[in-house]
């Protein structure tokens, strides 16, 4: 047997906030290999995602494999877009979903990680946001561009920045990246696609920055389509769905826990020598270049 130990080991992961998502599965094989779980939840939906855990909503899905119930010893209420309280605009901060919190920006969340815990031992960045997604590429505003990698991109950056210095000797981070950033996907818009290209480049940059400063490891998975809130925001994850279905190598719905155990084997002394990687688990449609259930393949 070659288990998965994590007994001991701190991890943060932001980007927690139903239990639909690829950062709740995460956390879930990370607590089934033992490692303490710290969360970070968008300031914007802390309140329900609190609320629903403390009403027993998602218990069904908290449940490990020895029976128990997954547990946080944290949940910090995060806004990755913003790194100081002065960075957060007056309308935000004045906004009802933000009054009633504070310290909520990247700065803040690492110093209250650094009081609360010390060190840390595992990051993992599964956050994105673009509020111009739907929108093609060639109708994105400005604004909505920048705001797309600010969330999506940056974000990763200005977390490791601060979390660096609390990570341990074997300390090791991940984040979340999809296929858009190397191949045209129509619908995956706003900046989004962008977002995720800078995102894969400074994986490898970080990597090489935080192995010499840290001594710590940075890689990407690059998932597959998963039914997530994120995914049904951007309006056609259904079809993209069923499209890897019937187009990929292998033929079978992708699994958020399939997702949750390659990032346990990323972050865990496993994969010991594996920095700078950005690994597709996507059932193999990345490899494919040909949609084989197209029509134009049927005719003559
Ligand atoms: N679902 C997919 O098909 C798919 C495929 C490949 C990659 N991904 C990536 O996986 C990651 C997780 O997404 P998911 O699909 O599991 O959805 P999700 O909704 O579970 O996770 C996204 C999270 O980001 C949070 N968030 C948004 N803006 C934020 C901000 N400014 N600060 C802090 N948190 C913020 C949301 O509240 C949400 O909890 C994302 O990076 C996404 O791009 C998803």
């Amino acid at each position: 047997m070659l288990p998965i130990d994590l007994k001991g080991k701190k991890a943060f992961i932001a980007g927690v906030g139903d239990d639909q998502g690829y950062g709740f599965a995460i956390a879930k094989a990370l607590a089934n290999a033992g490692a303490t779980l710290i969360i970070g939840t968008w300031t914007p939906i802390f309140k329900i995602f609190t609320q629903s855990l403390a009403n027993g909503k998602f218990d069904a899905s908290l449940k490990l494999s020895n029976g128990s119930l997954m547990e946080f010893a944290k949940v910090y209420p995060l806004d990755a877009s913003f790194d100081t309280p002065e960075d957060v605009p007056q309308e935000i901060a004045s906004n009802k979903r933000y009054q009633a919190h504070s310290g909520y920006t990247t700065t803040e969340v690492a110093q209250k990680m650094k009081e609360d815990f010390g060190t840390i031992d595992y990051f993992v960045h599964s956050l994105a946001n673009g509020p111009e997604v739907k929108k093609p590429l060639l109708e994105t505003s400005r604004s909505g561009y920048l705001a797309a990698m600010s969330a999506s991109a940056y974000s990763f950056i200005a977390l490791l920045q601060q979390l660096g210095p609390l990570l341990s000797k074997e300390g090791s981070c991940i984040s979340l990246t999809y296929i858009a950033s190397e191949r045209a996907v129509p619908g995956y818009g706003g900046g989004m696609s962008s977002a995720k290209a800078a995102l894969e480049s400074d994986v490898r940059t970080l990597a090489w920055e935080a192995g010499r400063k840290w001594g710590v490891r940075v890689n990407a998975i690059s998932a597959g389509p998963l039914g997530s809130r994120a995914a049904r925001a951007i309006g056609f994850i259904d079809q993209m769905i069923e499209y890897s279905y019937h187009n990929a190598p292998l033929q079978k719905e992708l699994s958020a826990t399939e997702i949750g155990s390659l990032a346990a084997f990323l972050l865990s002394p496993l994969a010991g020598a594996m920095t700078g990687n950005t690994v597709y688990a996507d059932n193999g449609l990345h490899s494919m270049g040909l949609a084989v259930d197209s029509p134009t393949l049927q005719s003559k």
